[in-house]
């Protein structure tokens, strides 16, 4: 029987609220599964109304059937927005922080050590693969500046950001936040890497000029092809596999093996992991597997 998702049991507010059929929720599961890879299950059925009532105001659009049929009608011009609306953008400053312990205390004093001496090219590159609204290249670009220190200049070091939610991707480029998203960072570090912003820009802070230099963003679905060839000595690409189906991820796996350098690192986020036995990843630690030499 087709359940009607009443408006009282998703919002509490006074504005009008529109009714979302069965169809129209099986058709907006397809249309995110098929965009994006993400996973949509009855259990997130509220989450879509609350976040698609939204841009339906935005829209001054009447109904979810209205709605539906312009991402129909429409498709490309605001398939964009509606996956913008859908994605979960969850992220913070040194999220996860042993994948930076690891960055700092393992893998980027080796990579010193293993060029002190010789003469080839000082190239690093860092992939963030859903880099959300940019906490986890920053965090990356300090490990990175932190660790290089008075070598930076002899370091061709770069990190790529990139997220399939445009308006997430504008907000890391800023590189603009309320400056209590860094309230738990050690003062030090704060002070060093986050400009205070003054006046009208009072409670916000601004990332240091010197990581923005290192950071290249743009919008990339991890899903589709990749225009850059590599390859990467380290990759982040977490807590986004978490949405996709095993199919997908089985899929997306050998591809970051594939473009990750020997000796490159991979890190997943917390509840994300490798089946032992699927690739040849060897296991460095929690969520972290490094592809063999
Ligand atoms: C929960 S955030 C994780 C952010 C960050 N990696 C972290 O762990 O803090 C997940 C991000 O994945 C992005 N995402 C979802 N599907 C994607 C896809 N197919 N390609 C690229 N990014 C995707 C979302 O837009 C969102 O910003």
């Amino acid at each position: 029987m087709e359940r009607v998702l009443n408006s009282s049991e998703a919002v509490s507010s006074r504005q009008e609220k529109h009714t979302l059929t069965d169809k129209e929720f099986r058709f907006l599961c397809q249309l995110v599964y098929k965009s994006s890879g993400i996973v949509l299950d009855e259990r997130k059925r509220e989450m879509v109304y609350r976040r698609l009532m939204r841009r339906t105001r935005e829209l001054k659009v009447a109904s979810f059937t209205e709605y539906c049929q312009l991402l129909k009608d429409n498709h490309n011009a605001e398939v964009d927005n509606f996956i913008n609306a859908i994605t979960t953008n969850l992220t913070s400053f040194f999220r996860e922080k042993h994948h930076f312990d690891y960055l700092e205390q393992e893998f980027l004093p080796s990579v010193l050590n293993k060029h002190r001496r010789s003469d080839d090219s000082k190239r690093l590159r860092i992939w963030s693969a859903a880099c959300s609204t940019g906490e986890e290249p920053y965090s990356i670009a300090i490990s990175l500046l932190s660790v290089l220190g008075n070598n930076s200049r002899s370091w061709d070091a770069k990190i790529l950001a990139t997220d399939i939610d445009s308006n997430v991707v504008a907000t890391a480029q800023s590189g603009v936040y309320v400056d209590d998203r860094i309230s738990d960072l050690d003062k030090t570090l704060a002070q060093k890497w986050f400009v205070k912003g003054t006046g009208n820009n009072e409670g916000f802070i601004r990332t240091h000029q010197n990581l923005q230099d290192i950071i290249t963003f743009k919008q990339l679905n991890i899903l589709h092809d990749w225009p850059m060839s590599g390859p990467f000595d380290v990759i982040f690409c977490r807590n986004v596999m978490i949405y996709f189906d095993k199919e997908t991820q089985n899929r997306l796996l050998p591809r970051f093996y594939d473009i990750l350098t020997p000796g490159g690192i991979l890190f997943l986020g917390h509840s994300e992991s490798i089946q032992k036995d699927s690739i040849n990843f060897e296991f460095k630690g929690k969520t972290i597997f490094r592809k063999p030499l």
